[in-house]
């Protein structure tokens, strides 16, 4: 199968970029299809740490890179992390979708405000999509276009009540801010023309000529606008048929879902999360996992592994295969349990809650974990190309026990951050 979509399975920071990276070789293009800057995508190669908030991580093949029509761009940021992409002596290969939105630093306002009872990562997110859908934002071609100020002075006038009436700005600073983002704004419009182009027409003409299209989604599946544990979601649709929409993969052509998981559970911001450990050993987990949002800086929270979830992020998102990152970690810490189930009032239920005040309130369902083999660097390294069945017992019937439960089989086992740390089964 020549198409990919790689997915989150959780809520978000499962290791995608080091996943994408990974299967980017065998890739000619690379699309990204939701979210925008929230997205913090870590990749290690040869001793460097790349933090990619924007950019596709198969940057760093050399590949073609897209920015699909269901992410949101703040121009800004990306022209920064083009530019220090470029000092660092890459020649990034960057197409940028000209339906892609706009985020504008009055999203950013807004979202600093507001966005305090979700914890968003702060980064105008939200209120990007909530305007997209309103039908009142603009589209990079707005800002890549000839009369882009007008454009832009035009859009700002039709929220001008609505960010005076939230006490964004006052009359004064509004109509300074109308001058200054216009003029600033329609200077990125500039920058970006090389690279603006029909993106989805770049990814029919390669899936026609049958070339690997690798689809990198950001957050995770309980993220989603939709599914997720609503209302703390992101504003777009993490699921893997966002790649459909966002980023032009065609409807009937065949594609491998690939969803990616941790060994255990971490979530950033607020909301439900019904295995999330306290005390030392979320201390303990955090540390060895250095679990902290690679885009906030903020700690995250962490927990036991959580299947009944996962299992349900595997239904709606037709994952068909589970990458599981961080087993090293895992492996440093004793005492990480598997939920299988949930109860409410002591009775075990047979569905996922779409009420995050229920969420909150159930009880999991625990297996214990045999502690898993803490293997070196090195010990690692001697299992590539071997099969599951040669691995140490206690990981192989760890990832026996979770297959079951999930119904679908874990193809890629990530036991590091850099590239080579990785076994494909
Ligand atoms: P927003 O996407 O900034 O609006 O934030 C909404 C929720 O999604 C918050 O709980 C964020 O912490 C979470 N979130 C957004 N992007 C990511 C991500 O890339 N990884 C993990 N959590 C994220």
């Amino acid at each position: 199968m020549k198409n990919t979509i790689v997915v989150g399975a959780q809520w978000g920071d499962e290791g995608k970029g080091k996943l994408v990276d990974v299967l980017a070789e065998q890739s000619d293009l690379v699309v990204r299809f939701n979210g925008g800057g929230n997205a913090g995508h870590t990749v290690m190669h040869a001793g460097e740490t790349y933090k990619f908030h924007y950019m596709p991580s198969g940057m760093l093949h050399n590949k073609v890179c897209i920015l699909g029509t269901g992410v949101v761009i703040n121009p800004k940021d990306l022209l920064e992390e083009i530019q220090s992409f470029t000092d660092s002596g890459h020649a990034p290969k960057l197409k940028i979708s000209a339906r892609a939105h706009v985020i504008f630093p009055h999203h950013q306002l807004i979202d600093e405000k507001g966005g305090g009872k979700i914890g968003t990562t702060g980064r105008g997110i939200g209120p990007t999509y909530s305007q997209k859908a309103s039908r009142i934002n603009l589209r990079i071609l707005d800002i890549i276009a000839d009369d882009a100020i007008t454009r832009i002075k035009d859009a700002l006038r039709d929220v001008k009540d609505m960010l005076l009436a939230d006490e964004i700005f006052t009359e004064e600073t509004f109509q300074q801010y109308c001058e200054t983002v216009s003029a600033e704004y329609a200077s990125y419009g500039n920058q970006f023309k090389p690279y603006v182009t029909d993106t989805e027409d770049l990814v029919r003409i390669a899936t026609k000529a049958e070339e690997a299209v690798l689809f990198e989604g950001a957050q995770g599946t309980l993220l989603d606008l939709n599914y997720g544990t609503y209302p703390f979601v992101t504003s777009s649709s993490t699921l893997a048929a966002a790649a459909f929409v966002g980023g032009g993969a065609i409807p009937g052509v065949p594609i491998r879902i690939l969803g990616i998981t941790k060994a255990y559970t971490t979530r950033v911001g607020e909301g439900p999360f019904p295995t999330e450990l306290g005390g030392d050993a979320a201390t303990n987990l955090r540390e060895a996992g250095h679990e902290y949002g690679a885009t906030t800086g903020r700690p995250r929270r962490v927990g036991h592994l959580d299947l009944y979830a996962l299992r349900y992020a595997i239904r709606i998102s037709g994952i068909q295969e589970l990458a599981m990152t961080k087993i090293d970690t895992l492996a440093l810490v004793n005492g990480v349990k598997a939920c299988i189930g949930y109860k409410i009032d002591g009775k075990k239920i047979d569905y996922f809650p779409a009420d995050a005040p229920t969420l909150e309130l159930v009880e999991p369902i625990y297996t214990d974990i045999p502690d898993i083999a803490d293997l070196s660097k090195d010990e690692w390294k001697t299992y590539q190309g071997k099969s599951k069945a040669d691995l140490p017992e206690s990981i192989k019937s760890y990832i026996k026990f979770i297959e079951e439960f999930v119904e679908i089989p874990i193809t890629i086992l990530s036991h590091g951050p850099e590239r080579n740390e990785t076994i494909v089964f």
